[in-house]
């Protein structure tokens, strides 16, 4: 367990707009910053965070908390490595108290998944360093191919021995599970049970998620037989997903928000040798067809992508299809090719950086148009085929979602296609409409495709208006919302002085016990830290262990939450300021949920009478039941006092 200090250490040091900045690019608006949320494909920005409070409110999700609750969110860490990653973020030692051995069986599996590929990162780059083989046969590799020193340790390349077990030998005398081993994909299983290595005589490239984690490894062979693999890569596995990895983004993040452009390389080779030319904002999708995931992940940096293609027109040509699918994001695209033979890594290492960088400047054409060209001088003269050209390019045309953006392509490409600027257009339409068609929402396509994007509401206005809701639940929640916002006030009310408003709300609510589980357990805290003397404020609760609190927290103070059934409507009384009458607001809120309880005791009783079957039985009920009443009487008397004042 990490100690309450560190805990508090990290959270003062936590700037919750910068550690979110590394993930999602964002916007001063006002006091707050706006983006797209990371957890949904949004065009417009939902994404809030107030640094005021440090908090955060994804709108389109729903999700919610402080930069810890984020990290969780995002990276999937439990809640000590999302203080660790804090931690480290700002230099802080963290203090923990010791575990028990046995609490590495208890530790979530991702974790423990993790957990060995961590060690086997730092294994395979030791032994890269270190030893005699993995000097002589890898390290010379990565020298000879011109990987410096920095860019080896900085991508933590590393060297698998030509042995069996070498790796799992050592990793399951350390003490690491073969379950894990297994699942990570590090090590194989035999038919008889044993393990044995999956890398073996490989440069190993390890591959990090984009908080810069290690989640899998490609290990590349330097044998020149034929029937050996090129690479190996790791199995897919609860750590390990495939279709929404970038190789490189942990290392090239920041510069690809600070280019606001993307290079997108098809291997690990090409990623090292642009990176260390100094180009850092280079990705590769790592041998698989980009996916749409993938995609997504980039536009949370940047709008742009660039693809560097290898020379051959082949492999150009099959993947343009895919790159549709960028365009149906709403990216722009660029596309750079190489000479014949040539990748990106081979061609920056012999022209050197400048020449590189001056080639991608005067040879990146926007896709769409390099498309219609590569189509075009494929096709030559032949009437059919320019027909099927023409198709295919409006068909991408038709995936841009920025109609102004489309219509500027259709001008391009009726110049490039030689056909009239209309026909496309008639063409493009017809396309969209059969689109729509197909989703089944043309009618609504149709109203919102021009329409200006509405102005987002300021999420993070304390609330204002009153409106009405009756539900225990939203009672419970006023209560709540109130303890927040006003708890560590003083009070100023005619007649009451010299005490805050939190602990004389917990004694105002005396017994009144709570139905909703996150209410509840907030109030129970409420309470305990009321009776160890402490007022517990919003950051005490934005920072708690328990998502129940922490998703309740910043739902109350994120949203113009509605108040409980009020009394200022019934008695036409519009108050835009609940601060203006800070005894009516609490006392109207308190007792309202208290007469909400009294009323369900009362429903209780009714139905106990109905099934009472002795006449005593019946006696005891029914003067429990007006004793029910009366309160219920004095409670109303109360309220309508409290608001006539
Ligand atoms: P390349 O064959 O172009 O590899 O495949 P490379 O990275 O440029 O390697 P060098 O330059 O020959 O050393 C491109 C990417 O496709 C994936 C890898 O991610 C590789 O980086 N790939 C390729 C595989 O996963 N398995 C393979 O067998 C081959
Ligand atoms: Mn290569």
């Amino acid at each position: 367990m990490i100690i309450k200090s560190t805990i508090d250490r990290i959270m003062e040091a936590t700037d919750i707009v910068e550690v979110i900045g590394e993930f999602v690019q964002l916007k001063k608006r006002g006091a707050n910053y706006v983006g797209l949320s990371p957890f949904a494909n949004e065009r417009t920005p939902s994404f809030t965070v107030s640094p005021a409070k440090g908090i955060f409110k994804d709108f389109s999700t729903g999700k919610g908390g402080s930069a810890v609750t984020f990290l969780m969110e995002l990276e999937k860490f439990s809640y000590p490595e999302a203080l660790k990653w804090l931690a480290k973020k700002y230099g802080i030692e963290v203090e923990e108290t010791i575990d028990h051995p046995e609490n590495k069986e208890e530790d979530l599996r991702r974790e423990s998944l993790m957990i060995v590929t961590a060690f086997a990162a730092k294994f395979f780059h030791e032994t890269l360093l270190d030893t005699d083989e993995g000097k002589s046969i890898g390290l010379s590799y990565f020298k000879e191919r011109g990987f410096s020193a920095e860019t080896i340790k900085k991508f933590e390349l590393g060297y698998s021995p030509d042995q069996w077990e070498a790796f799992t030998g050592t990793a399951i005398k350390d003490g690491y599970q073969e379950q894990f081993l297994v699942e990570s994909g590090l090590s194989v299983k035999r038919d008889n049970g044993n393990l044995y290595d999956r890398y073996r005589g490989r440069v190993m490239f390890p591959i990090h998620s984009f908080t810069g984690r290690v989640i899998a490894f490609g290990g590349r062979t330097l044998k020149k037989d034929k029937n050996v693999p090129k690479y190996v890569n790791s199995p897919e596995s609860e750590i390990y997903h495939k279709s929404n990895v970038l190789y490189g983004l942990y290392f090239a993040k920041k510069a690809i928000r600070e280019e606001d452009n993307c290079y997108l390389v098809e291997g690990y080779a090409d990623v090292l040798s642009v990176h260390q030319a100094g180009i850092e904002n280079v990705v590769a999708s790592s041998g698989t067809s980009l996916t749409s995931e993938q995609i997504r992940l980039i536009s949370r940096f940047t709008k742009n992508i660039t693809i560097l293609y290898d020379g051959d027109a082949a492999g150009i040509k099959a993947s343009l299809r895919g790159l549709d699918m960028i365009l149906e994001e709403g990216l722009n695209v660029k596309v750079v090719s190489f000479p014949d033979g040539h990748d990106p890594d081979s061609y920056v290492r012999s022209v050197g950086t400048s020449a590189f960088k001056k080639h991608i400047e005067e040879s990146k054409k926007d896709f769409i148009l390099y498309k219609a060209n590569l189509l075009l001088k494929d096709a030559g003269n032949d009437p059919i085929k320019k027909a099927e050209i023409i198709r295919e390019i409006v068909e991408s045309i038709a995936k841009i979602p920025d109609s102004i953006k489309a219509s500027v392509f259709i001008k391009e490409c009726s110049y490039i296609l030689q056909i009239d600027e209309r026909s496309l257009l008639s063409e493009l339409n017809k396309m969209r409409q059969a689109k729509a068609k197909k989703d089944g929402q043309q009618q609504q396509n149709q109203n919102t495709r021009y329409a200006p994007q509405p102005d987002e509401p300021n999420f993070f206005d304390e609330p204002e208006v009153i409106k009405e809701a009756k539900d225990e639940s939203s009672q419970e929640k006023e209560i709540i919302r109130l303890l927040l916002l006003y708890g560590n006030k003083m009070i100023d009310w005619d007649g009451i002085a010299n005490t805050y408003i939190g602990p004389f709300m917990i004694a105002e609510l005396g017994d009144v016990t709570f139905e909703h589980a996150a209410s509840k357990l907030f109030v129970e805290i409420y309470r305990q830290e009321v009776e160890n003397g402490v007022l517990a404020d919003e950051t005490h609760f934005i920072h708690h262990k328990d998502k129940g609190i922490v998703d309740l927290t910043i739902d109350l103070l994120t949203t113009k939450y509605t108040l409980s059934e009020n009394w200022y409507e019934m008695h036409r009384i519009m108050i835009h300021d609940e601060t203006a009458n800070m005894k009516a607001t609490i006392l109207g809120a308190i007792f309202h949920l208290k007469k909400h309880k009294v009323g369900k005791i009362l429903d209780n009783l009714r139905t106990e009478l109905q099934k009472a079957d002795t006449e005593a039985d019946q006696e005891i009920l029914l003067n429990q039941y007006i004793r029910m009443k009366k309160v219920e009487k004095s409670i109303s008397d109360f309220l309508g006092s409290v608001i006539i004042k």
